[in-house]
């Protein structure tokens, strides 16, 4: 956790991390990956006994262990209402702290809008938008108190960018971005800071919807090198939204237009001047909504 230059390593030695969803895909290369790199990891995901008699976190936590790392599995919904503060009840109890959360558990229930039903969208919104406020609040007091964070969330070029019958899937995606953003700005007075991943990799999730020469250039291993440096004390970062995919790694903004001003504008006005409102020669990229005192 000391000064670091440039060709060192950058590591999580003493850091805690959580990650949901860590069981399989893109969560459990990122649960590797902490915990090759010295974090002690609390491998999160949903309580199912696969042939061997392991949970998914269970076998990953002992595949971790497997190489000399350290690793706890947490077993149970990251939906259910409990389970954020049981999975920081289970980072306390083994390791003493929480530096890093990964809010990375979901789930598809992909259909229609019209034929999409409650069911479908309740149980999309409770993985992914639920879960994650469940998880980052029961882990924020833990954070604020050392003043320190990391928290990493996922949204999805689904939310980002809108996709044929993934209502419920964007609706939840884009509902984390505010909350990431909201938090960033919230953490931090407190030393937490707060980005999004939208990821891209062949998964149990996607696998099939991709062509198979693909999947190798596709792999979690791809993504998670972005995730771990959102995690670490070195980055600067915070409300960004980071894209990782096929070995490519960018920056995804949402932008202000310089847009078209009058005070006394009409329907017809704005009619009129629909090229200049929508122009992208100059724009912003505003920091937050508006600047009050901190309560
Ligand atoms: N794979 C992609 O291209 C892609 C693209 C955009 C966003 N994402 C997002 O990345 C994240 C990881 O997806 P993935 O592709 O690795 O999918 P995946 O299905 O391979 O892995 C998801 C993991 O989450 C677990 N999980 C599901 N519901 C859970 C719950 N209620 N509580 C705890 N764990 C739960 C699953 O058991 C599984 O191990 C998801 O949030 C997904 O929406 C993935």
């Amino acid at each position: 956790m000391g000064e670091r230059t440039l060709t060192e390593q950058l590591r999580f030695d003493g850091r805690v991390a959580i990650v949901t969803g860590g069981g399989g895909g893109l969560g459990r290369s990122y649960a590797r990956l902490l915990a090759a790199r010295g974090a002690h990891v609390v491998v999160n995901d949903i309580d199912r006994k696969d042939g061997g008699g392991l949970t998914p976190a269970g076998a990953v936590a002992a595949e971790i262990a497997a190489r000399g790392g350290s690793a706890v599995a947490h077993d149970g919904s990251i939906a259910e209402p409990s389970a954020g503060p049981a999975v920081v009840g289970t980072a306390l109890e083994a390791f003493g702290r929480v530096d890093i959360v990964v809010n990375n558990a979901g789930i598809v229930r992909d259909r229609t809008f019209g034929k999409m039903s409650d069911e479908e969208v309740a149980e999309v919104l409770d993985v992914h938008l639920h879960g994650t406020i469940g998880l980052t609040r029961a882990a924020w007091g833990v954070m604020r108190e050392r003043r320190y964070g990391r928290v990493v969330m996922t949204t999805s070029v689904a939310g980002l960018w809108g996709n044929l019958g993934q209502a419920n899937y964007s609706a939840a995606k884009a509902g984390l971005v505010g909350l990431g953003r909201t938090l960033a700005i919230e953490g931090a007075r407190f030393g937490i800071q707060v980005n999004l991943i939208s990821p891209g990799a062949a998964t149990s999730m996607t696998a099939a919807m991709l062509p198979e020469d693909l999947h190798a250039r596709m792999s979690p291993e791809r993504v998670a090198p972005m995730v771990a440096y959102l995690c670490h004390e070195s980055c600067p970062l915070t409300g960004e939204i980071l894209f990782a995919a096929a070995g490519r790694y960018a920056r995804n903004l949402i932008i202000e237009t310089a847009g078209y001003e009058n005070d006394e504008a009409t329907v017809e006005d704005i009619a009129a001047h629909l090229p200049d409102i929508l122009d992208t020669t100059s724009w912003t990229v505003p920091a937050q909504a508006v600047q009050l005192p901190p309560r």
